[in-house]
């Protein structure tokens, strides 16, 4: 390739240095108000679905990153699963599907069945469509109800916070696939 000559580098140069913006100092936090960003009245709002956790079959939602390395523990204690489960309408594993739960639960109770939940709810469903929820808590799996916080959330759900109720819906203690009954329960703008 030709060497540019000196004459276009320089013109070059000088367009670039015309395009760079000036760099924009803000300061690092101010103060806002509430109603300046649309933060009036907060509403509650009741989710209801079922959570599908397949962990074997042509198509697990659910699979292990991690396993300790003896099988002492009768809790699993130490077992870590990556999912990205339906979350469905009613508990038929075709039904509608209003979001997936995608995150880690992991064994972190040395006795019982404990399960340590780090998950987002990504909604796909109507005007929720694109926004999350996430969650925070202790699973303890063998519970008729489990409770865990909602301790944030993007889009609609900006500002969230709440708790989600589990029940077992079903149980295939052959292969381990479960249906779980959800009803979250989040405080919103
Ligand atoms: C634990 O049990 C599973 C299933 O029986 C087996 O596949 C695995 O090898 C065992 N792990 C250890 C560390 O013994
Ligand atoms: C949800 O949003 C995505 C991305 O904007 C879009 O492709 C999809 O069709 C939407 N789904 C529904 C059910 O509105």
């Amino acid at each position: 390739m030709a060497k540019k000559p000196i004459i276009t580098q320089f013109f070059i140069t000088i367009f670039l240095l015309h395009t760079l913006k000036p760099i924009q100092s803000q300061p690092f936090s101010r103060k806002l108000s509430r109603n300046s960003f649309g933060l009036q009245k907060e509403k509650l709002t009741h989710l209801h679905f079922y959570f599908h956790d397949i962990v074997t079959g042509h198509h697990p939602t659910a699979v292990k990153v991690a396993a300790p390395g003896t099988n002492a523990s009768r809790s699993f204690f130490g077992l870590v699963m990556m999912m990205d489960d339906p979350l469905t309408l009613t508990p038929e594993p075709g039904s509608k599907i209003v979001g997936r739960a995608q995150g880690i639960y992991a064994s972190a109770d040395l006795k019982e069945l404990g399960f340590l939940m780090v998950l987002n709810y990504c909604f796909t469903e109507g005007k929720y469509n694109g926004s999350t929820l996430s969650i925070l808590g202790r699973n303890a799996a063998l519970m008729p109800m489990r409770e865990m916080p909602v301790v944030g959330g993007s889009g609609l759900f900006r500002f969230a916070r709440g708790y989600a109720q589990a029940k077992t819906h079903s149980i295939d203690f052959k292969t381990g696939n479960a249906v779980v009954e959800y009803d979250v329960f989040v405080l919103h703008y």
